[in-house]
């Protein structure tokens, strides 16, 4: 039976990010990888690698080393976590990126029995005090003897440290490797709580520049999928932990350099940075690498309160960060403020950066953009590829406004403007019984979307209550309100979601236009699902007519449908329709009828988007009068046979509920 397809939406789901610091002791630092010029006393100055240009930096090689625990991964699990997860994630790393290479083999330095550190004045660098430990980890994997050099280690006598000395023989190396990743596969205590895909960290930091040199991922087994739906997480999820290890991290900032080499934060006589005051697992930062900013009048919905936020001033970032918001006054790049350590300035801040990867949790159609290019410059360990960086859409040219005040300013100023205030929304996903929900396209038109506005059983706190109206939502109700995603600052938008199709609990259903097996059979839209689709809004709901009855389509305000662009022109294609139908300016109707087989007339029409939103190349749009595309058949009366109407009316209103399960 066609109409007898039950659709329940579930909750718009977000995947945070459990990224965890390494603790201080965890991370071993002062790698020395060349060996040092000797035997005159001094040491190969460091100003060898200041002043580097371009030229001195070449495309980084980043060593794979699985551990025992991937061989406990099903066959299917196994061969696609080496032939495509890895390769397609780490592959991406290296094309990106370019170091400054090291001569020598990678070797890692052995880990000493206790935190317990001498100085060697001969190489003047800190000793193990009380002897090495007898095996060297890298988060939850044991670097191989191959991997180690000698154990280095100092006694203490009298107040001298002479007695220091070299046991055992070097291991082999790494040849031609910048970086060496660990890759474990363990159901550890943290995939388990967390509903975790995967965490990495770097653990071994090389002596010249700081630059990490080391680090491990650990592919949580449970979580790994080769389901068609799941590799868009997946593959950015393990981009986004490497990038944790190679430089994106709170534990690493106080160690970021210079574009001479010179670090950005001051260092104490080992040549480390000072300790936080209060926190174990990092190094305090210097504030022209992050710095503390006051938005002293942060608008909420009960009246100013004041905000600190943490921007990284990097010049680059700063830079990126003025250019993408067409903000020539902005500090710098704002800093996630929530999540706690590992999620709060480990990432870029969820309500301005929505989509981009680097943010603290996976939405939707995650991004890796000029912006996290621009702060894996400012570290002074590489230089990066910039046209391989991916376009954000969000928030780009929205001005000072937009990323200098709350989602709730910006909301509630537009509104009194009457004009948009994408990309935020704020129609309530559901109010606890049942309502309709309506899509909408989101912001970069590839998914179709919901407003993720929900109610919550406590009142928000009050500098994220952004709301001072919500249509069908009464005052007293509004500080429960706010968007479902909590690191954007609870500010509402279009996000998109998953189907759960009742009849066939196995099919799997979401929003993604790109993702052909997202069609339904028989679609009512005639939509279009696949690489070449995007999202389109429609004027008004779809309507059937037939004998004077008519059925309308309440809840969808948007489809997925084929583009293309043409001379300079976005077309848009349908379902098994003959022809692509041309937009010849912004908001032109494309206006779609049909007779279906049970001799209904369908009708609907489709709005037309600028045509530089999906096109590169367009010639100038004409204004004027809204132009119809009618497609299909030209204009038809509305058909009235003698056949029987099908009896399933009231199911064609699609009956929803939101999953909670
Ligand atoms: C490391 O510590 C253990 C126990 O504390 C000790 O038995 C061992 O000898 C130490 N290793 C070295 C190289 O000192
Ligand atoms: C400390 O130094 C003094 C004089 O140099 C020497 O006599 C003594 O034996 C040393 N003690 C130890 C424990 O090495
Ligand atoms: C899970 O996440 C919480 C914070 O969200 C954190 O405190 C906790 O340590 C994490 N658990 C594990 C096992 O990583
Ligand atoms: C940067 O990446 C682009 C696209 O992958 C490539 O064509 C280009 O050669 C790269 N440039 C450099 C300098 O590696
Ligand atoms: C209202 O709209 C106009 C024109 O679109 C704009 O110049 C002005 O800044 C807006 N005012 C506010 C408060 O957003
Ligand atoms: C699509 O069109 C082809 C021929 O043009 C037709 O055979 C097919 O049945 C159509 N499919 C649907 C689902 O309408
Ligand atoms: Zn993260």
């Amino acid at each position: 039976m066609r109409w007898a397809v039950l659709v329940f939406l579930s909750a718009v789901r977000a995947k945070p990010c459990s990224y965890q610091l390494p603790a201080i002791d965890d991370v071993v630092t002062g790698v020395e990888i060349d060996a040092r010029i000797e035997n005159d006393g001094h040491h190969r100055t460091k100003r060898s690698v200041h002043h580097a240009r371009s030229e001195h930096f070449q495309p980084m090689r980043i060593h794979l080393h699985y551990d025992e625990t991937i061989l406990g991964l099903s066959e299917e699990k196994l061969t696609y976590v080496l032939h495509s997860l890895l390769p397609s994630a780490i592959g991406y790393w290296e094309q990106v990126l370019r170091v400054r290479r090291h001569k020598n083999n990678l070797l890692l330095k052995r880990k000493c029995n206790e935190t317990f550190f001498l100085w060697d004045k001969s190489v003047r660098q800190l000793a193990c005090g009380k002897g090495c430990a007898a095996a060297t980890t890298c988060g939850d994997s044991i670097v191989p003897p191959a991997h180690l050099q000698p154990c280095h280690y100092c006694e203490l006598r009298n107040d001298t440290t002479d007695g220091c000395a070299t046991e055992g023989k070097p291991g082999e190396g790494i040849p031609e490797a910048d970086f060496v990743l660990y890759v474990s596969s363990k159901q550890t205590e943290r995939c388990i709580r967390n509903d975790t895909l995967a965490y990495a960290a770097h653990c071994q930091q090389e002596a010249l520049l700081d630059r990490p040199i080391a680090g491990h991922v650990n592919l949580c087994p449970s979580a790994l999928s080769t389901h068609s739906h799941d590799q868009e997480v997946l593959i950015s999820t393990v981009k986004h932990e490497v990038l944790h290890a190679l430089g994106f991290s709170a534990g690493l900032y106080a160690f970021f350099r210079d574009d001479e080499g010179k670090p950005r934060t001051k260092r104490n006589q080992y040549g480390r940075p000072f300790l936080m005051n209060d926190a174990r697992s990092h190094f305090k930062w210097d504030r022209s690498t992050i710095d503390t900013i006051l938005r002293t009048d942060w608008w909420t919905a009960e009246g100013a309160v004041i905000h600190p936020v943490q921007m990284m001033v990097t010049p680059r970032v700063r830079a990126e960060a003025r250019r993408h918001f067409g903000c020539a006054r902005l500090e710098g790049a704002e800093m996630e403020n929530q999540g706690g350590e590992g999620t709060a300035i480990t990432h870029w801040e969820k309500r301005i950066f929505e989509n981009e990867a680097m943010t603290g949790t996976h939405t939707q159609n995650p991004v890796y953009s000029r912006m996290t290019f621009a702060l894996l410059e400012d570290t002074g360990w590489y230089r990066v590829n910039y046209s391989m960086a991916e376009e954000l859409h969000w928030g780009a040219g929205l001005g000072c406004d937009f990323v200098k005040k709350s989602c709730g300013e910006w909301i509630s100023a537009r509104k009194a403007n009457r004009s948009s205030f994408s990309p935020f929304c704020d129609h309530v996903k559901h109010d606890g019984k049942r309502s309709l929900v309506v899509t909408k396209c989101n912001l970069q038109r590839d998914s179709v979307a919901l407003c993720n506005l929900i109610p919550y059983s406590k009142k928000l706190p009050i500098e994220f209550r952004n709301l001072d109206a919500i249509p069908g939502v009464q005052k007293a109700g509004l500080p429960y309100y706010g968007g479902s995603v909590e690191l954007a600052d609870y500010c509402p938008y279009n996000q998109e979601f998953e189907w759960k199709i009742s009849s066939e609990a196995e099919k799997r259903r979401d929003s993604r236009c790109e993702i052909e097996t997202n069609r339904l059979e028989n679609d009512e839209l005639m939509e279009v699902y696949g690489h070449n689709s995007r999202c389109f809004d429609f004027l008004r709901p779809w309507t059937e007519r037939k004998c004077g009855k008519i059925r309308t389509f309440h809840q969808y305000m948007a489809g997925c449908y084929e583009h293309s662009c043409i001379d300079g022109s976005l077309h848009i294609g349908l379902f098994n329709a003959s022809s692509l139908h041309p937009c010849r300016h912004e908001g032109q109707h494309v206006h779609i009828r049909k007779i279906t087989e049970d001799g209904w007339l369908r009708e609907g029409i489709l709005l037309c988007p600028r045509c530089s939103e999906l096109c590169s190349e367009c010639a100038e749009e004409k204004e004027g009068t809204i132009y119809e595309e009618y497609v299909g058949d030209p204009p038809l009366d509305e058909p009235c046979s003698a056949t029987v109407l099908a009896p399933t009316v009231l199911l064609f209103s699609l009956i929803l509920s939101i999953g909670r399960s």
